[in-house]
């Protein structure tokens, strides 16, 4: 693995040349120090000061979170305080700081770079506040670069978002299928790990808005400061499974509002028409989701099939969907409370019909907001159900490597693992009751308190008993209080981090009745 060396000062002052014996002092006991206090913490990280003004030595040093190996972790920052006190001129390695991008990190300096105040867009530079160390890929992408661009800052602010929650590392990598001519792509960032969630996000994302046109559309690039680092290529270069797994973007399909000759009112969908699959396959996909009746869910009517064009003919609903209303805050309005139960309860009786009570078993895998349409009544209506399935032909067993549902209401183990089950669409359930009571998304670009997602918050406020402050104050009444309560409750059983745990859709509907 390519270890890139920077060198990010070497201007000797007068003085510090003075104090140079000293110093290289402080460096020597560093040098036989840091390598084990590194390897040794569980979190691969130390920092350390040695000696006092002005030959103070400030140092930190961090082994990448996919390199487990204690040994290998000690002895490459070992090796690397030797290859700088072996540089020429020999006491070099005495003033610069040094920071290695590649399996570790190793920075040292007489300028305090572990001062809060450049954590997050320094590389420790005297001034604070330098440029990131960057290195791109001289090659640039090709065929839809703009595609290519938008989806490759897709993966690394999933990535980012991943590494600035996962405790205690706060690391992450992840793996994308973007489909098109740069077809794999890995990411990694990392932070370290003494960072707060918000602080490992601020300095990321710092490094993220750096990103300009030209770099934008390089096969490959990394930048880093002292706290915090991000990479990917097109080809792996990090250890171990990725931990995030983006498939390509779910072709969207795009719907027209028709009218049959007897007057009824449908919606037209129409299919990308490069999904592989053949007429008899979509035929019999199209008939068995077809059969799947139930009040809360959109009717499919039809389909249409002629020279790879696909078309899927559904009942037409006037009311759009349910992000239009609890969104906005002028049309949450028009929603009140009974009307929001009665939407959570008959997304749920959908839900649990998809699981449960059709002849297939269906897990809808991309249950959100904006799929879920609303009838004159406003009455909950799942769709895409079974668009999923028809898509992706890869799938195989319940463990699928195109991820095709959306992010912030995708659970963990489906996420990460690409592993689906009913209790991934339990999950993307619950995160659907607390946008409808608290108005907000769940993954939007907003942070909420210390979290960058609305479930995290959620734990928070509940642990400390102000569930309250979820809930949207337009929808807020006191009158329902006990019930609101209740109905977050059940929310936070559903985005349980371990499926297992998660109620099935029985559970839910069962707990639901008696709010
Ligand atoms: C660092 O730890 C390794 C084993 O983990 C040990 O062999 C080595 O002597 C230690 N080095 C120092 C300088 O303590
Ligand atoms: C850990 O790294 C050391 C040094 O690179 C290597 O000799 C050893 O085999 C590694 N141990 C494991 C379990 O991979
Ligand atoms: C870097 O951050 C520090 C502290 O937040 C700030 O004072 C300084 O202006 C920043 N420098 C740049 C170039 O953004
Ligand atoms: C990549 O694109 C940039 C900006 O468009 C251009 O300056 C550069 O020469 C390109 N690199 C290669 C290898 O074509
Ligand atoms: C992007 O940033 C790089 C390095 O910071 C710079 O050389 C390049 O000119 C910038 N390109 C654009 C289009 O701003
Ligand atoms: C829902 O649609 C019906 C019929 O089109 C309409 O009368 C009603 O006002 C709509 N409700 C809302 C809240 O927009
Ligand atoms: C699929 O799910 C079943 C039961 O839900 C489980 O027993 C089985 O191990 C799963 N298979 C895979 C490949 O995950």
């Amino acid at each position: 693995m390519a270890i890139i060396l920077l060198l990010l000062l070497s201007c000797l002052t007068p003085f510090q040349e003075a104090a140079a014996d000293a110093f290289c002092d402080n460096v020597k006991v560093l040098a036989a120090t840091l390598p084990n206090k590194t390897s040794s913490s569980p979190v691969h990280f130390a920092t350390a000061t040695v000696g006092q003004a002005p030959d103070i030595v400030y140092a930190l040093a961090l082994c990448r979170g996919d390199i487990l190996n204690d040994t290998a972790c000690s002895q490459s920052i070992a090796n690397r305080f030797d290859l700088v006190r072996n540089a020429t001129p020999p006491d070099l390695g005495c003033y610069t700081v040094v920071s290695y991008y590649g399996d570790f990190i190793l920075l040292y300096s007489f300028n305090d770079i572990l001062a809060p105040s450049i954590y997050t867009n320094s590389t420790g530079d005297e001034n604070g506040g330098d440029p990131p160390f960057e290195r791109w890929n001289v090659k640039n992408v090709t065929g839809d670069v703009s595609l290519v661009a938008g989806l490759i800052r897709e993966l690394l602010v999933e990535t980012v978002e991943k590494a600035a929650s996962a405790t205690p590392r706060r690391f992450a990598t992840g793996v994308m299928d973007s489909g098109t001519t740069f077809p794999m792509v890995y990411s990694l960032a990392q932070c370290t790990p003494d960072l707060s969630t918000g602080d490992c996000l601020a300095c990321l994302n710092h490094l993220l808005g750096l990103i300009n046109s030209t770099m934008s559309l390089r096969m490959g690039g990394q930048m880093g400061v002292i706290r915090c680092y991000f990479r990917y290529e097109a080809s792996p270069f990090y250890q171990g499974q990725p931990m995030i797994s983006l498939g390509p973007p779910a072709p969207t399909p795009t719907e027209h509002k028709g009218k049959l000759t007897d007057g009824l009112e449908i919606a037209v969908k129409r299919l990308a028409s490069h999904s592989g699959q053949g007429f008899t396959e979509f035929k019999n996909e199209v008939q068995l989701i077809a059969k799947l009746q139930h009040s809360n869910l959109v009717r499919l009517l039809g389909c249409c099939y002629q020279d790879e064009e696909k078309i899927l003919v559904y009942e037409y609903l006037p009311n759009k969907s349910l992000d239009f209303f609890i969104f906005d805050e002028k049309r949450r309005e028009l929603l009140e409370w009974s009307k929001l139960v009665a939407i959570i309860e008959g997304i749920a009786h959908g839900l649990l019909y998809l699981h449960k009570h059709s002849r297939l078993r269906v897990i809808h895998r991309d249950l959100k907001p904006s799929n879920i349409l609303l009838d004159s009544e406003m009455n909950p209506k799942i769709s895409d159900f079974g668009l999923a399935k028809i898509f992706s032909s890869n799938t195989e067993g319940n463990t699928t490597t195109r991820v095709v549902g959306t992010y912030g209401y995708m659970a963990p183990e489906y996420a990460s693992q690409g592993v689906f089950s009913i209790k991934s669409d339990v999950f993307s359930f619950g995160v659907i009751i607390f946008e409808i009571l608290s108005g907000k998304r769940n993954s939007g670009n907003q942070q909420y308190g210390d979290f960058i997602n609305l479930l995290g918050y959620a734990w928070q406020l509940w642990d400390e008993g102000r569930w309250i402050d979820l809930v949207s104050s337009s929808s807020f009444s006191k009158s329902h209080s006990t019930k609101m309560m209740r109905c977050i409750n059940i929310a936070l059983l559903c985005v349980q981090e371990n499926a297992a745990d998660r109620p099935t859709m029985a559970d839910v509907i069962a707990m639901l009745t008696n709010l």
